[in-house]
């Protein structure tokens, strides 16, 4: 019927069929080790859980355990600095894919310090800046957004992980440093990167992450909530950044394969936007080379 979004009858049987059909596949790809704290999880764990804007949510495997979402998190901290700041911010990180791994130094410098798109590191980083600068309390007002959208308070960071990261975290230093001398960080280098650290190290389930990211299928508005949690134009330009560099240097090919807005994280967690229908949240922490 014209409008309504293809639902099949049968998405739990996908799932699990899915789910199984894939476990019995030769293991492939490498559980994230440049920090150490990410290497300790069980390297074949498997979940899926696909939230529907109709208020559904089917899952499979592993889909209740929580993981470190790392990069995920530069979604939520996207949509909390645009609802701070106006279209100026852009002047400051671009909306460009970056063609590059994600913690790639090399634009940087030519560029004057202005990352790509605000999914590199370098670009998190300086979300991360404006958080820190803008908020009382950035990893609280991090925290509680997130517990809003998930509709849950007990979400928390993993201190291991944020420990490993902050002793381990030497390229984002650098980064940040470089970006400090462009003038492009406003706030202290170490404030802002125990910032984007804490970001890094939530631990989240696939479930919680995909209901959390209904509003971006759902034009800026949770289903169950009074209030949108973002604009239209708002939640149509986040969905516009995550389809162009949302996967970094395989957003090409992940667009051209799957066609969806996605962010990826080291933890092993990806997350796929579905407008108008609902989000994919997948978890399995054998990374490949992206
Ligand atoms: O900045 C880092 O190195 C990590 N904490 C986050 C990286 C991440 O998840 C990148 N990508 N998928």
């Amino acid at each position: 019927m014209l409008g309504q979004p293809y639902c099949p009858s049968n998405i739990q049987q996908i799932i699990d069929d899915l789910v199984s059909e894939i476990s019995k596949q030769p293991a492939a790809g490498q559980v994230a080790n440049y920090i150490p704290a990410l290497a300790e999880v069980d390297p074949n764990a498997i979940g899926v859980a696909l939230a529907t804007i109709n208020g559904e949510c089917y899952t499979a495997g592993d889909a209740e355990k929580d993981f470190s979402i790392q990069s995920i998190a530069k979604i939520y901290a996207l949509v909390m600095a645009m609802l701070r700041n106006d279209d100026s911010m852009w002047e400051r990180v671009r909306m460009e894919p970056s063609g590059q791994a994600f913690n790639s130094i090399v634009q940087l410098e030519s560029e004057q310090g202005i990352p790509r798109n605000p999914m590199i590191n370098a670009g998190a980083i300086v979300v991360a800046d404006m958080l820190v600068n803008q908020y009382s309390s950035s990893n609280h007002a991090f925290l509680q957004f997130i517990q809003k959208l998930c509709a849950k308070q007990d979400i928390h960071f993993d201190e291991d992980v944020f420990v490993s990261e902050q002793q381990h975290g030497h390229r984002n230093a650098a980064m940040a440093h470089l970006m400090k001398a462009f003038n492009n960080i406003h706030a202290d280098v170490d404030e802002v990167l125990a910032h984007y650290f804490f970001q890094c190290s939530l631990a989240m389930s696939c479930k919680d992450l995909a209901n959390s990211l209904l509003f971006l299928a759902n034009k800026g508005k949770q289903p169950k909530h009074a209030e949108p949690v973002c604009s239209r134009r708002d939640c149509h330009r986040i969905n516009a950044i995550l389809s162009t560099s949302g996967m970094y240097d395989q957003s090409g090919e992940f667009a051209f394969q799957v066609g969806l807005p996605a962010k990826s994280g080291v933890g092993g967690g990806i997350v796929a936007i579905v407008p108008g229908f609902g989000v994919i949240a997948v978890y399995s922490p054998r990374l490949n080379q992206f």
